[in-house]
């Protein structure tokens, strides 16, 4: 029996942002093609552009695709219906008006006394006066069961420990802990789910995963793409804040971290916040830190990270880097964590290899070593578990060589790989906290990264250049 959810509003803030079409709506969309969203629902864009409704609508609909089987004409169909639950409303974010007039707005549509999903899709300046807004005119005095609020909020959550601790605090006064939802939709992403469960519903693994037999763990995150069109935002984050911090941290942790008692959201967040706290800080001589020079591919030049007119000629932003993490705890000391983030790559990848230790006393003669073996969990492209092995060539003599156990997910599985928005939308409107980073885990990851931050700030170290498309500084 499906899960019904009861009637609710989505609260887009920010609505006339990129965010907000590349990936909400079409979440949302899909959400509804699948009948998982309820019928009374109404989803009401805010933002500061001058739009009504059906303005809104128009510069939505060409974000809305049927990724799901539907005929043509019945796509069509859902798409209207779901154009007719989307609203606008134009304000400020700051003022207390245009918040009583998005009550009054959702109140006309019908579902006034229903429950309320705030989503700030924009930058942390302005989240927090928005939601200081809606405190005022929303959630005082019925903070959160019946009908509920929930907030959700996107990274990036601050710039260092210092800035992210002022943002929880100012978070605080005006919305419970239990009522905010932050996002790393890398934790929606359907193969890094799946590392809990390999873990632990699988028994072969977790006898493995440990420093007796693990020799390296690699988790690497590669884009093709520059930062054309996000520059402005990029030259003040840099690529360790912007995906090394969140994404790649948060995958350290449930890879390395220990078995959590249950399921809940609770447990689970104990457990990675106590391995993120055995991680060593990152410092100068354990990272390398790159920056993308121009490069001609195919006859195509494709311009640096300085030429971009939104970054400064003289900028120090690092688009690349490479750290070597220690995790100090009984069950990966010795094993080193090694992290890698870079734009304008040679490849858009993200992988995590684990390399298990060589055989220590091999009986066979082969030509050449034998490899170890390494267990390659692929979270895009092409969705993919990779075991490893050695394995006998076949023939009459007795040749050794590498081969996969493979489960790639295009074959052997026949459902769509749901977005990762769709996924964590899902989960918001569900109450469902699992996927949600929490407070401590925030303060625990820029614990590790801060401390690197400050010296290549205070230094003013040079990032190494790169060519775009490369695989890194050399
Ligand atoms: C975002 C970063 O969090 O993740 C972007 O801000 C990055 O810089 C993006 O491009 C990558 O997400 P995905 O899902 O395309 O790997």
């Amino acid at each position: 029996m499906p899960y019904r959810l009861k009637p609710c509003n989505i609260v887009i803030i920010g609505a006339s942002g990129d965010l907000t079409r590349r990936k909400l709506i079409p979440a949302l969309f899909s959400l509804y093609c699948n009948d998982l969203l309820p019928d009374q629902i109404a989803i009401i864009g805010f933002a500061r552009s001058d739009l009504d409704d059906l303005k809104f609508r128009d510069t939505i609909v060409r974000y809305l695709t049927c990724r799901y089987e539907l005929e043509q004409s019945k796509c069509h169909e859902k798409m209207n219906e779901f154009l007719n639950k989307c609203f606008y409303v134009c304000g400020n974010y700051n003022s207390i008006d245009s918040f009583i007039e998005l009550k009054d707005r959702i109140r006309e549509i019908g579902f006034s006394e229903e429950n309320t999903l705030f989503y700030m899709a924009v930058p942390p300046s302005i989240f927090i006066e928005s939601a200081n807004s809606i405190h005022h005119t929303f959630t005082k005095g019925n903070k959160l069961q019946n009908p509920w609020s929930r907030i959700v909020i996107e990274k990036p959550f601050g710039r260092d420990s210092e800035s992210s601790k002022k943002l929880i605090n100012s978070l605080s006064e005006i919305s419970d802990e239990e009522q905010i939802y932050r996002i790393d939709h890398y934790l929606g992403k359907e193969v890094i789910q799946n590392v809990m469960i390999l873990r632990f519903a699988n028994l072969i693994f977790e006898p493995l995963w440990n420093n007796r037999f693990i020799d390296s763990i690699s988790i690497s995150w590669t884009e093709k793409i520059g930062c054309e069109g996000r520059a402005g935002y990029f030259d003040n984050y840099g690529i360790i804040r912007d995906v090394m911090q969140n994404h790649l941290l948060q995958i350290v942790a449930l890879v390395g971290m220990e078995k959590p008692e249950n399921f809940s959201a609770e447990c689970i967040c104990d457990k990675k916040v106590e391995l993120l706290k055995s991680v060593n800080s990152i410092d100068l001589d354990n990272i390398t830190v790159g920056q993308y020079a121009n490069s001609t591919i195919n006859g195509k030049n494709e311009p640096g990270y300085l030429e971009d007119p939104d970054v400064p000629d003289d900028s120090l932003t690092e688009t690349y880097a490479k750290a070597t993490l220690a995790i100090n705890n009984d069950r990966w000391k010795g094993v080193p964590f090694y992290l890698t983030a870079g734009k304008a790559m040679s490849t858009s990848m993200t992988e995590i290899r684990i390399s298990f230790k060589k055989i220590s006393n091999p009986i066979f003669n082969s030509h050449g070593e034998i490899n170890s073996n390494s267990l390659v969990i692929r979270v895009q492209p092409n969705e993919a578990i990779e075991l490893n092995i050695i394995n006998k060539l076949p023939g009459l003599d007795q040749q050794l060589e590498e081969a996969k156990l493979n489960l790639h997910y295009a074959s052997a599985f026949q459902q769509i790989v749901p977005d990762a928005y769709e996924r964590l939308i899902l989960d918001v409107l569900r109450g469902d906290r699992n996927l949600f980073i929490r407070a401590e885990e925030l303060e625990a990851s820029w614990n590790i990264v801060t401390p690197v931050l400050n010296r290549l700030e205070q230094e003013k170290i040079k990032p190494e250049f790169y060519a775009f498309g490369s695989s890194g500084p050399i």
